[in-house]
């Protein structure tokens, strides 16, 4: 079976890592753990985006070297990803010899087949997208709005791609590949966007302009535009036109995770466009897979207005779990959402401390003072058979919500399981079971179901929050149900005893504010 390849957008590293950037690592890691629970290989892929002009420009501000500068922040991801248990194989970093070199042949070998050319351009020009722009980037008012930032007029000589001998392909490619683009809203924009889109793609930079950036093999006075070097990154790390390795069986990528402001038109036209032109068919085109944004307090997250939240301090406040559960949670795939602190506190207290935590807590309690650990094997009664079955049920929902990457919905699934299982506590209330030998039986069976659902809950949970799962697993004495194919009711093995509980999700509370005054 062909390995899943999944990759991330590569992270600028002109800043530091913020909220939206672990949101995405998170989904990419939860969908990466989710298959390998599936027992496909994965191929895990993030990294990095450090060339370009705004490296350039944060670099000359601090007066040191744009590697050592690229380096720096780097570092800051690279151990945001380890704290947030991001399970990546490969690591993208842009400036890598190895990633380079298939720049450069992949440069070489276009401009050999007639897709570059040189000519003269004049026009505007956006500093801060680093993008010439056209009357399409205007405003109604005829203006181009604040979002381009400085817009100057520059007349220089460069390199183009011939995109233009693309549009008709790119146009009958998103006519018959319906799911290139997940969620299906996204397509439909790209398509009414990619027709619009007219020209050649510029993909150099002179060196007087800019020099932080990969030199064009057959002209040295220029370096590669930073889109054109960072779309390749998912081919180069990938392995591709290396000889002895894995890329033809990698590839494509069963997932491009990447934001909603990268599709149009960097993902959605250069990047098929750029493959179509080196020779990859129709079919080894990848799939998009396009989440939405966060805010904080309904505005965008931004450095410059100082309205980001770090990924880092929620980490060390309230701890991984929590963090990735909240962002998983709270977030509509390919929807925007708002970030607020109570809401992470309230999805982890509530969901996971009062719901599966405390399932968990109550269950091997009870098991541990009535059964000494080890309920019996007895034949159902029909209430809990049923139970099981939903149970089972619910298994199969996620299985299907997760291939269709719907993390919100397999998480609301495994709180649903978790819900019922709660209910049957209640219902059954096995505390008056133990009281009434008639019911020993009854309570026998209530127990291992409950272990069961626990247990199953527990195995949804693993791609979301892998540690907690894991330390509920161990507790409960059991591995993960298994839910890779056919998915079928089980009971507990033989010889079965539970663990001790301790308690997985301690209630989590809000800083307390220091009052400046008293
Ligand atoms: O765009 N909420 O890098 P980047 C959710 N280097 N996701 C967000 C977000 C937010 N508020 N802000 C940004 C780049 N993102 C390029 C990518 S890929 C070949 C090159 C997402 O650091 C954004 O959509 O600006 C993108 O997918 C990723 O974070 C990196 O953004
Ligand atoms: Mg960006």
């Amino acid at each position: 079976m062909k390995p899943f390849l999944i990759t991330t957008a590569i992270d600028y590293t002109n800043a530091p890592p913020h909220i939206g950037h672990a949101y995405e690592k998170i989904l990419a890691d939860v969908l990466a753990r989710y298959q390998r629970q599936q027992g496909r290989e994965v191929f895990f892929l993030t990294g990095v985006d450090q060339h370009g002009q705004k490296v350039q420009q944060s670099a000359e501000r601090e007066g040191i070297a744009p590697q050592e500068f690229a380096d720096r922040v780097s570092e800051k991801f690279l151990s945001l990803w380890k704290t947030l248990g991001i399970s990546y194989d490969a690591w993208a970093a842009t400036t890598a010899p190895l990633h380079k070199a298939a720049v450069q042949r992949i440069l070489n070998d276009l401009k050999e087949r007639d897709w570059l050319y040189k000519a003269t351009y004049s026009g505007h020009y956006s500093v801060r997208q680093e993008q010439f722009l056209t009357d399409k980037e205007r405003g109604p008012d005829g203006e181009f709005g604040p979002e381009w930032g400085e817009v100057i007029l520059l007349n220089e000589e460069n390199w183009y791609f011939r995109l233009s001998k693309c549009s008709e392909w790119l146009h009958g490619f998103l006519e018959t590949r319906k799911d290139f683009v997940t969620p299906d809203f996204r397509q439909t924009e790209l398509k009414n966007a990619a027709s619009k889109i007219t020209g050649d793609l510029c993909i150099s930079r002179p060196k007087s302009r800019l020099e932080w950036g990969i030199e064009l093999p057959f002209d040295t006075g220029f370096v590669t535009y930073v889109w054109f070097d960072a779309l390749i990154n998912y081919i180069s790390f990938a392995g591709y036109g290396v000889a002895g390795s894995s890329f033809e069986t990698l590839w494509p990528a069963d997932h491009h995770v990447i934001g909603k402001d990268i599709l149009i038109p960097a993902h959605g036209v250069y990047w098929p466009c750029m493959l179509h032109a080196m020779g990859f068919s129709d079919e080894q085109m990848p799939h998009l897979l396009v989440h939405g944004f966060w805010s904080l307090r309904g505005e965008k997250v931004s450095k410059s207005t100082g309205n980001v939240v770090d990924p880092t301090a929620l980490a060390e406040s309230y701890g991984t779990t929590a963090l990735r559960y909240y962002l998983m949670r709270d977030a509509v795939m390919g929807r925007d959402a708002d970030f607020s602190e109570e809401r992470l506190l309230l999805r982890h207290n509530t969901e996971l401390g009062n719901g599966l935590g405390n399932l968990v807590n109550r269950t091997l309690s009870m098991t541990r003072r009535y059964r000494e650990g080890s309920p019996k094997s007895v034949p159902l009664p029909e209430d809990l058979s049923a139970h099981r079955s939903a149970d089972v049920e619910s298994m199969r929902s996620f299985v299907t919500q997760m291939d269709a990457a719907q993390i919100h919905a397999g998480i609301e699934t495994m709180v649903d399981l978790v819900n019922r299982a709660n209910a049957l506590v209640e219902s059954s209330a096995p505390w008056k079971l133990a009281k009434d030998p008639e019911q020993a039986d009854r309570l026998d069976a209530v127990l291992a179901t409950l272990i069961l659902s626990a247990r199953a809950a527990a195995t949804l949970l693993l791609p979301v929050a892998p540690d907690a799962a894991t330390e509920i697993l161990r507790q409960l004495s059991l591995d993960p149900a298994a839910i890779a194919g056919e998915i079928v009711v089980e009971d507990l093995p033989e010889g079965y005893v539970c663990g001790e509980p301790i308690p997985v999700f301690p209630r989590l509370e809000l800083p307390v504010v220091e009052d400046a005054a008293a």
